[in-house]
């Protein structure tokens, strides 16, 4: 099944993905990165659904936390390269 989790990088969604794609589901991830509390825990949260070929991630590419999410989608790259 494909799945699309919001807020997939924060505690509960990033938790949920990796759950989702320990069964074989695909996800969707969509998170705003909101700056509510340092979005670099949010790229911690996210490691371990960005190793995983199951996993896409629609997040925004402006805003505030543009920076964050650009070394995000950097990250992610690499991985799955
Ligand atoms: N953690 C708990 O123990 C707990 C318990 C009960 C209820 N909740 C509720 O569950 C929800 C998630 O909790 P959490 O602990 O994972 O919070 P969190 O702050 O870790 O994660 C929420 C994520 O949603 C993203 N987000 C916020 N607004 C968004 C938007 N408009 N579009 C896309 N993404 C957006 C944030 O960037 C963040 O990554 C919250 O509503 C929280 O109140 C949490």
């Amino acid at each position: 099944m494909r799945v699309l989790v919001t807020g997939c990088a924060g505690f509960i969604g990033s938790h949920l993905c990796e759950k989702l794609l320990e069964d074989g589901h695909e996800v969707v991830g969509v998170d705003a990165l909101t700056e509510y509390y340092d979005p670099g825990l949010k790229f911690k949260n996210l490691e371990r659904c960005l190793d995983s070929s199951g996993f896409v991630s629609t997040l925004p590419a402006s805003g505030s936390s543009a920076a964050s999410l650009q070394a995000l989608n950097r990250a992610g790259s690499k991985k799955r390269s």
